[in-house]
């Protein structure tokens, strides 16, 4: 394929020109030219189950040929109904109503409207607004990217919508410079101080990645931090929305991100791995007080509809990707896998001293870089390092993902690695040498100096 004659519009790259991916088996991916790479990302946090399993596009095939397209205004069909009965038995106690999405974005988008309609029935029409949390990312769609905090995609388009952002509970970046547990949980606090000051009265709903993901490469919020915003959603009266996209369907070694966690949501929003990559789909599953109040108001119609949302396609994919992943305890593996890929990782940190931090659930780590392991100050961001790290990485034959920002401003690098839950042992020794080589020949070339 002549690269220069592309009619592409590329999503992260103008003038970019891209290998073409062309096939996968498990962990890998290969070009057109016959290049290998491991994917370290598994896709971007949406393969679970690997890559060429032949059994799910049987199972797409088979729909494909009996109906490939249903009304949803007017019909339902099987392969939803059996894969909403599959979420819910996954989803914690009292989640049981589900409605289907084409992505990420239009997950958040159906949960967000939900919670006004929610509020609208409860006779508090002006509860419409979202709070959501810097380093934060919702989606693409208008009031999604409002609802984002992170301040790159934030950055050039500006919305109407007036949601405010409450503090990241980034730990090894503290916003405040405070430790746990002295900080008495001062950015969880944040959210009831926002709430005063913003007005409760016109707050529908607080969104939040239990794990946040690419926006800040698996930051995990300490003990105690949901639960307290959980007790704060109900003090204020507002929905909690568990925005599950990366996090939801395994991940991080739970069925459910937040179940690290003693705090059930009101709502969840979760896409990726629920059909690892296979086709299309996002879940939004509803706590059955949200539902019953929807179903008891004063509405017949509630429309979440999306044309292609809950395609029986997808729906396909989605039901024989999971039951494979119950088949093959494959969320045990990712939580087992997870922790030896984190203690690989961790004893890299050990004799590199630009990785300040390693963390994460699951199949979901960051790594974080700093120029003073003490201070945790980070290289200035015009140095490039996530960039040249990830471009090296790819020229190494491992896909990953990296961000920056960690504190407040641009400053500050992390990648994220997030592979397939069925990567072995072997594969994360591989992932984690190919890393290592990178970062020596980065700081070679960017010429670094650490603190040590
Ligand atoms: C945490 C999170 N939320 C929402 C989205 C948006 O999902 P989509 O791109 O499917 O619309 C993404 C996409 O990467 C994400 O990582």
């Amino acid at each position: 394929m002549e690269k220069a004659e592309s009619h592409v519009f590329y999503a992260m790259g103008l003038n970019n020109s891209y290998p073409v991916l062309e096939s996968g088996k498990g962990v890998y991916v290969y070009d057109s030219e016959g290049k290998r790479y491991l994917d370290g990302i598994g896709g971007t946090h949406v393969v679970s189950i690997g890559h060429g399993v032949e059994e799910i596009g049987e199972a797409m095939a088979e729909q494909a040929k009996k109906l490939c397209f249903a009304n949803k205004a007017q019909f339902t069909t099987e392969v939803q109904e059996l894969l909403a009965e599959a979420i819910a038995a996954m989803a914690p106690v009292g989640m049981n109503r589900i409605a289907f999405a084409t992505g990420g974005s239009t997950a958040n988008e159906i949960a967000s409207q939900l919670a006004q309609y929610y509020y609208k029935e409860r006779g508090k029409p002006k509860k419409q607004r979202i709070i959501g949390r810097w380093h934060s990312y919702h989606g693409r769609t208008s009031a999604t990217l409002a609802m984002s905090g992170s301040m790159f995609v934030r950055k050039e388009l500006v919305y109407n919508f007036d949601f405010p952002h409450i503090q990241v509970p980034h730990c090894y970046q503290c916003p405040y410079k405070l430790t746990y547990p002295n900080c008495q949980l001062a950015c969880a606090e944040d959210l009831a101080t926002t709430l005063e000051q913003e007005n409760p009265d016109t707050i529908a709903a607080f969104i939040a990645e239990p794990i946040i993901g690419g926006a800040g490469s698996a930051i995990v919020p300490p003990p105690g931090y949901y639960e307290k915003i959980r007790e704060i959603c109900d003090a204020y009266d507002i929905l909690f929305i568990a925005e599950e996209i990366v996090t939801g369907f395994g991940r991080t070694g739970k069925n459910f991100g937040i179940e690290h966690w003693d705090a059930i949501p009101d709502i969840i929003s979760a896409t990726k791995a629920l059909s690892s990559g296979y086709a299309p789909i996002g879940a939004v599953i509803l706590h059955d007080r949200v539902w019953t109040t929807l179903k008891n108001g004063t509405r017949k119609v509630i429309p979440t509809s999306f044309t292609y949302a809950g395609h029986p396609i997808s729906c396909a994919a989605a039901l024989a990707v999971q039951n494979y992943i119950a088949k093959h305890n494959l969320i045990e593996q990712c939580a087992a896998r997870g922790e030896y890929l984190k203690q690989k990782l961790t004893e890299l940190a050990d004799r590199e001293p630009l990785i300040g931090d390693v963390r994460g659930k699951g199949l979901l780590i960051g790594v974080e870089f700093v120029r003073d392991r003490v201070t945790h100050q980070p290289f200035p961001f015009n140095k490039q390092l996530t960039k040249t790290i990830v471009k090296t990485a790819l020229d190494n034959g491992l896909i990953i993902r990296g961000r920056n920002g960690t504190g407040i401003g641009k400053d500050g690098d992390h990648i994220l690695i997030s592979p397939p839950f069925v990567i072995t042992e072997r594969e994360c020794d591989e992932l984690v040498e190919i890393l290592a080589a990178t970062i020596a020949q980065v700081k070679q070339s960017l010429n670094l100096v650490c603190v040590e």
